[in-house]
């Protein structure tokens, strides 16, 4: 590791805070270099110790805050500066949305080379606690403790106890044992809380990859905010049905709103919520959600956006700046389970999805038949080669008079983008969850051909440095 010239590892030094960069990491400028602050908010003047140096990147963490910024506010949250849910709850809202705006402007003229952009104020969310209707928890055997020394683990097996939260920051084997959580709601917290004790009162042990046995892995609580039913799914490595019937027994006597209990089984080693098998112990198996007026049926393994109300604002904006009319064939590309396409359908003619994923291209199929929908085709397939080699679907449709775009973090591949500039549609709207790959898509896009007409920044997660956006582009 290459330590820069004026500063070294253990170096206090003063630092104003400047700025908040991607990531949400706050900068200071020392000799010319950027220096990230853990922890620190634009307008702090801060003591701080470098712990990393590395080329023209600096990190410190602060030592003492001696002039708070004005954007600063009480964190609401007993886990605040441990937990890894919500880095930003000690910066006023407000603040936290000028701060997501300047990232999309950012991105847009440093990663596009753009300048003068028509961008419109952020959309923030009325709701900035319980907004989510989707929390994944971990169990573990190892916790992480948040009391001095602050580095300090509790070896397995210490004390019998099994502990269920979220993970600290960069640390996917330790869990913080959580009291409380303001993303989803009471009820989750109760339900949260209910299945640790039952968990350690019957003693079941949790999985582990190490030794790649236990039964525990993750709770999962889906919320739906319009309807209000719950879905507690359990995902557990193997099958016991004796547990699972004892648990949910109790459980729905704890916690009476709940309207399905299911139980997910992986038993693979690879840690993820999603298994091979799963089985219904009380009620549907499914919840129900409400985005505009369309219902989703959403199952346990189902992709769903996770912040209902502001999903409404992004997928609005994304009609809106589609200038839909009833005569439009529109292609929803990264269609997953058809929640933009299903939005729009009744203001245009057709809408034809692609989706890599299998799927979530069936529950796309089988919301478009729950809703009686009629003008909405989903395609299976990568999209690289659905506009360039498989292209006998298109032949069945005219060409479209809008291409919304909904991809990945990763964007779009450059040979799509090629072929949608080939193909031409009047207007493009490109909806991301980062900005950084969205401008460097819309640069190619924007070539000779297209011109951004409109940016709409989103706010879907507040208290985290994440970003949606909406781009329009028209031709030249
Ligand atoms: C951000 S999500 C879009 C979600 C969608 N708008 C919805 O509300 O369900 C991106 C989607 O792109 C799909 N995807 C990723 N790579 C793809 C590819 N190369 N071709 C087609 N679909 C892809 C993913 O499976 C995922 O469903």
């Amino acid at each position: 590791m290459k330590e820069s010239p004026q500063l070294k590892r253990g170096d206090e030094v003063e630092l104003e805070i400047t700025g908040s960069a991607f990531e949400g990491k706050s900068i200071a400028r020392l000799h010319g270099l950027v220096v990230f602050v853990e922890g620190a908010v634009p307008g702090d003047l801060v003591t701080a110790q470098i712990f990393r140096t590395k080329k023209n990147l600096v990190e410190a963490k602060i030592v003492r805050l001696q002039r708070p910024s004005p954007l600063r506010t009480e964190a609401r949250c007993f886990h605040f500066g441990t937990c890894g849910g919500c880095k930003w709850q000690h910066v006023d809202y407000q603040g936290q949305l000028q701060f997501k705006q300047q990232h999309v402007i950012d991105a847009f003229e440093r990663i596009g080379g753009f300048s003068n952009l028509p961008i419109q104020p952020i959309l923030g969310a009325d709701e900035i606690f319980f907004y989510r209707n989707k929390m994944e928890f971990s169990f573990s055997d190892q916790e992480w403790l948040e009391l001095p020394p602050v580095d300090a683990i509790k070896p397995a097996g210490l004390n019998g106890n099994i502990y269920l939260g979220l993970h600290v920051p960069q640390r996917y084997d330790k869990i913080l044992d959580l009291k409380e959580c303001h993303l989803q709601s009471q009820e989750s917290n109760k339900i949260l809380s209910f299945t640790r004790s039952f968990a350690r009162e019957t003693k079941i042990p949790v999985y582990s990859t190490d030794s790649d046995s236990g039964y525990l892995r993750f709770l999962v609580i889906r919320q739906s905010k319009r309807t209000k039913q719950i879905m507690v799914n359990l995902v557990t490595r193997t099958d016991d049905a004796s547990f699972m019937n004892s648990y949910a027994e109790k459980l729905k006597r704890e916690v009476p709103q709940i309207t399905t209990i299911v139980n997910t089984i992986n038993t693979k080693r690879a840690q993820i919520a999603f298994g091979e098998q799963e089985r219904i112990y009380y009620g549907e198996g499914v919840i129900r959600e409400q985005l505009g007026n369309r219902t989703f049926v959403i199952s346990a393994g189902s992709f769903f956006q996770t912040n209902t109300a502001q999903a409404e604002r992004l997928f609005e904006t994304a009609k809106d700046f589609g200038e839909l009319k009833q005569s439009d064939v529109v292609y929803d590309l990264y269609s997953g389970t058809g929640s933009i396409a299903l939005f729009i359908s009744s203001n245009v003619r057709q809408v034809v999805g692609v989706e890599s994923a299998e799927i979530a291209l069936k529950d796309a199929e089988r919301n478009v038949v729950a809703n009686s929908v009629t003008n909405c085709d989903f395609i299976l397939g990568d999209l690289k080669d659905r506009l360039t080699r498989d292209i006998d679907w298109m032949k069945r449709y005219p060409n479209p008079d809008v291409v919304i775009l909904d991809p990945p973090r990763s964007g779009v591949h450059t040979k799509v983008i090629e072929r949608i500039v080939e193909i031409g549609p009047p207007r493009i709207v490109y909806v991301s969850c980062n900005p950084a790959t969205q401008a460097r898509d819309v640069k190619l896009l924007c070539t000779d051909k297209y011109r951004i007409a409109k940016l709409q920044p989103v706010d879907m997660f507040p208290h985290t440095y994440h970003i949606e956006n909406v781009a329009l582009l028209l031709p030249k």
